[in-house]
Parts: C-alpha cells; structure tokens; sequence
C-alpha cells in the first residue's frame, strides 16, 4: 500500500477518516431509505432530521445561549462579507461599520463591505506584512457603530485573537472560517459568528452564521432574499434548496467531535500539535516563523526557510513522504501546516520529524 498522506491543505482540507467511512457506508442507502441522502428532497423529515440534529449538536458542544441562531447558508464566507452590512448596518442611522484589517480575508471583508455600509477600517497590520493582530485602542471603537468585525484566525499568517477586543454596546461580527470549534469560545461577547464549512466544518460552498436574535430585522430592504439572515432563520435555513450534503456532513463532524471528547479536548489536542511545530520552529535558526509568536495560531502553522529555492526543496520532499499540500499561501510563500481539528497528532508528528531531518541534511 501508498504510503499514508497527511493532508495539511488550509481548505478545502481533510475530513475526519470516520466521517468519511460513514459517508461511504451510507452514500447509496441512507437509514434503510434505499435512497442517498443527496437524492431525498430538503423537505423530507429525514433530511430536516439531519438539519435540526446538526443545530442541536452544535448547541451542546458549545454551549450556544439559546439567545443565538445558527443559519446554512449559501457562497462560502465571502458571501457573508456582503451579507453582513445588508443584514446589520441598517441598525444605526450612520451605517457605520468598523473592520479590523488583520490580513487578506480581512480586508477583502471590509472592501467587500464599502458598497453596502459607511466601511471605516479602524486598525491594520500591514506596515508588518500581516505577522501579527493589530492594537485596538477603545477609543476607537466608536459607539454608534453599528458593528465591529474582526477576523480572529488569519489563515494565511497563521495569526489569531487570543483575546477579543471589548467593544461595549457595539455587536463584535467574527469570521472564524478558520478556527470554529477548535478552542472554546465564549459566544455572548459576539453578535454574530460565522464560518465557511471547508476547514472544521465540511465541504465547500457553504457557511454557518451564529446570530444573536436582537440583530436580526435590520436587513436593508435590497437585500437579496438569499442573503437574508432574518429570512433564512424564518424558513430554519430552507428557503431554497439548501446544499443537503454539506449540512449532512457537518452532522457527522458534530457527532465525531462530541465522540472525541467535545471542544475542551480538541483545544487540548491542538495546543499540543501546534506546540510542536513551534517547537522545532523556535528549536532552531533553520526555520523561521512567519506569526510574532504571542499572535500565533494553533490552525495554521507558517514559515519559511532560507531561500525559496530551499523552501521549494522542503516542499518536494515533504510531498514524497505523504505530507501533503503544505506550500504557503501565494501571498506569503514559504510552508504553511494548517492543522485543523480532523489532523491527528501522529501526522504533525510526522511532518515534525521531517522538520528536523531535513534540517539536519541542509542546515
Ligand atoms: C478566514 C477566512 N475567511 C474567509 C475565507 C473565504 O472562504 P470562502 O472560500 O468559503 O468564501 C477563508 C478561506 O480560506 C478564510 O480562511
């Protein structure tokens, strides 16, 4: 047999193997339908099981205050960077959101957001190429604002929130497309969380909103209905032909993760993974990390070697043993290991050693 590949691809990235076994299983008879799940209608009370078993378990393993929806909903994350402003900004006169630009996605979030709202980009961090989160002073968050949004794991820097910024009476709005159920999370200090599906979550394509419910009804009245989140909690995210295999998928993800031990013991797991990775990163003058090491992630790993003719090398070699898909993102360069909930400690393990040998043959 092929020797096992770890895939450390930033998204789409791996499922875990059970989750996968079980589409498999399941794909051409689902619970004794004799049907697959992607053949029955979204209306069908299995499938709307499937939906509703989803939410419930995302509830339980977060611990979600009843106050929070959780929406399906269509385009992936950046969807939702034109969603956000048509379904919040019409909460204040002023129309005015504030955005952190933390990275790519962040800013593509904010100019996304200039043609719905009155976007104002309160701090940055591109005078240091991304390597950390940028300082925010209170004072800046004004109070009539009618969101701020962050986002709190840069996928491509490997950086992230380790606290979140207290924003008073303005609802903070976090992209966590890269991070969700991987670290606890306190949910009241948000209005609005969301995520696309490919990293923690499942197939592409889609994204999951968690709205506050006093957020909800704002919606400017262009809003496409599609884009409607007051809409799509109306119908339980069934206004239209949802995409029944992504949330499906997420089903299973749920049930795996609870069976792992639920988000108190994947948080633990993924400290020690990226634990280990910085480890042999700040062990040595080889490899450089790309994150200022109080702003690193736990998700996405990134460095880089000496050259890019040495990094391109590294990226080879690493491919020939099964450690898939670690080249940087072409922004950065260098090597990135986004190391989601599903990548087993045994895999980082692996790519560690690799690390050290490789150094030990070129340094
Ligand atoms: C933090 C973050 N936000 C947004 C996106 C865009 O997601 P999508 O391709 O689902 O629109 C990504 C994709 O990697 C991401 O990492």
């Amino acid at each position: 047999m092929a020797e096992k590949v770890y895939n450390f691809g930033a998204g789409p990235a791996m499922l875990p193997e059970p989750v996968m076994q079980q589409i498999q299983q399941e794909w051409l008879d689902f619970q004794g339908m004799g049907v697959s799940i992607i053949e029955i209608s979204h209306r069908a009370k299995e499938f709307v099981t499937v939906l509703e078993q989803a939410q419930s378990l995302f509830r339980e393993l977060t611990g979600l205050p009843d106050n929070y929806r959780i929406l399906f909903v269509h385009g992936g994350a950046r969807m939702q960077f034109s969603a956000l402003p048509l379904n919040f900004s019409g909460r204040v006169p002023s129309k005015k959101c504030l955005y952190v630009e933390s990275g790519n996605f962040a800013g593509l979030a904010a100019k996304e957001a200039e043609a719905f709202c009155s976007m104002e980009t309160i701090a940055s961090s591109v005078d240091t190429d991304f390597d950390r989160i940028p300082g925010l002073a209170s004072d800046l968050i004004s109070q009539d604002a009618a969101y701020l949004h962050i986002t709190s794991n840069n996928t491509l820097y490997g950086t992230r929130w380790n606290q979140f910024p207290e924003t008073g009476n303005v609802p903070l709005i976090a992209d966590m497309t890269s991070e969700l159920l991987s670290r606890q999370i306190d949910y009241n200090k948000f209005g609005v969380v969301y995520a696309g599906l490919q990293k923690n979550l499942g197939p592409s394509g889609m994204a999951m909103v968690i709205v506050r419910d006093d957020l909800l009804g704002f919606a400017d009245q262009k809003t496409p209905t599609l884009l409607n989140y007051t809409q799509c909690d109306k119908d339980n995210s069934l206004t239209n032909t949802t995409n029944t295999f992504a949330v499906y998928v997420i089903k299973l993800v749920l049930e795996w993760l609870k069976q792992q031990g639920g988000i108190t013991a994947i948080e633990k797991l993924n400290e020690q993974k990226a634990a280990r990775l910085y480890q042999v990163i700040d062990g040595s003058d080889f490899y450089r990390g790309i994150a200022q090491p109080e702003h690193r992630s736990i998700m996405n790993v990134s460095f880089k070697l000496a050259s890019e003719e040495l990094d391109a090398k590294f990226l080879e070699e690493a491919d020939a043993v099964g450690l898939y898909a670690l080249k940087g993102h072409r922004n950065v360069g260098g090597v990135r290991a986004s190391i989601y909930n599903p990548m087993p400690m045994v895999g980082v393990e692996k790519l560690a050693r690799f690390m050290e040998e490789f150094e030990r043959k070129s340094g």
